[in-house]
Parts: structure tokens; C-alpha cells; sequence
């Protein structure tokens, strides 16, 4: 990390600002705008995510935790496709709020039916700059994979509890609901914290 020039800054603020947020016990409906404006500031710039959170996995999605509240009220996710990479239609059982920071991604739409999850046969397209929330409420089936051939596409998530330890659902090659709880590709976090290059130059 770039600690001369404090290049992760924005994350920090964003970490900041989710914090203070959910102290406020604010409603689905009035958090989701409000994280959602969050997340355009997040992602305004991609310089800010350390090299080491922006690589696929071997073979498979990469899902980096980036931070997660001590209070486990909400956490943030780098997911980095490679080429031909995608997720497993799977829910989320919280709300969740998906900024794109680089590249493209397809996002194909389900919902549950009395015979099952099923698709909407709805597909769209996310490019950079591109921000959705999903939840119970909101619609929370969904499967989200690379559009682009050539390079890795990445994007945000911020979620309403500890993600990767949150009991869920994803539908198998059957189209059969299993159980899922999805982890994390890594194994540390970033050092959001060094904040020495601003109070050095406060006493400069
Ligand atoms: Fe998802």
C-alpha cells in the first residue's frame, strides 16, 4: 500500500461512513439510498484497491473480505471474474448494495416460485460506474459473472451482516436449493488505519 500518499483512503472513509450508518438503525428503505451514495463515492476512483484484492481465484470467482464491522452489521467484499468466471445462482438474506469498479458484468435475475427458485429470464449488463442493491425486499436471487473476455472485471459489495458466514441458498446444476455459506478467498485484510501521512502534514 501506498502509505506516502494514503492511496486507500476511500475505503477507509467509506468504512467510516457504513459505520456511523448503521449506528443509526435506519429502515431498509431509507439505508439503501444512503449506502448507495456511499458506494458512488467508493467507487469514483479504482485506484484505492490494493493489487492483492483485485486477483481472481484459480479456476474460480475470487471473494476478498475488505472489512467487516466488529459488530458484524455490515461487511465489504472485493469479487474479482476472471475470463469466463461466474457465481452460482444463490440469495443473499440480506441487503446488499454491488458498486462495479472495473469491467463488466452480466447479472441474470431469479425469484422464488412455488415450484422453486426460477429464472425472470432477465439479464442486464453492468459496466463500471454501475451500482445495484439486492435483499429479501428488494429481489435477492440472482447470478453475477464476468462480461468480458479478455480481462477481470471487479466489483464492491457492501452487505448487512458478515457475508461469508451467513447461512444462504444457491441452486445447484440440478436446479435443486442447497445450503451455502460462501466464505472468503482471503485471508487478510487491508491496513486501512495508517492514517500518518495525514497527520503529518498536519504538524508540517
Ligand atoms: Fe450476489
Amino acid at each position: 500500500m501506498d502509505t506516502e500518499t494514503d492511496t486507500i483512503r476511500p475505503l477507509r472513509e467509506f468504512v467510516t461512513g457504513m459505520t456511523a450508518m448503521v449506528g443509526q438503525d435506519l429502515p431498509e428503505a431509507a439505508l439503501l439510498p444512503k449506502v448507495r451514495t456511499l458506494m458512488a463515492q467508493l467507487i469514483a476512483s479504482d485506484r484505492w484497491l490494493p493489487e492483492v484484492f483485485a486477483q481472481p481465484g484459480q479456476g474460480t470467482y475470487a471473494q476478498h473480505l475488505l472489512h467487516c464491522d466488529p459488530l458484524e452489521r455490515f461487511s465489504v467484499v472485493s469479487f474479482v471474474w476472471g475470463p469466463g468466471q461466474r457465481t452460482p445462482v444463490h440469495n443473499h438474506t440480506v441487503w446488499g448494495v454491488v458498486g462495479v469498479l472495473r469491467g463488466q458484468e452480466t447479472c441474470d435475475e431469479f425469484e422464488p416460485t412455488v415450484d422453486g427458485v426460477r429464472s425472470k429470464g432477465l439479464t442486464h449488463a453492468l459496466k463500471a460506474g454501475a451500482i445495484e442493491a439486492v435483499s429479501p425486499t428488494v429481489g435477492d436471487w440472482h447470478r453475477v459473472g464476468n462480461a468480458l473476455e479478455d480481462q477481470s472485471s471487479i466489483s464492491i459489495h457492501v452487505y448487512g451482516g458478515n457475508i461469508g458466514a451467513i447461512h444462504r441458498s444457491l441452486l445447484d446444476a440440478d436446479g435443486v436449493e442447497r445450503p451455502f455459506v460462501s466464505g472468503y478467498s482471503s485471508t487478510v485484510v487491508p491496513n486501512l488505519w495508517d492514517r500518518s501521512t495525514e497527520v503529518r502534514k498536519a504538524v508540517s
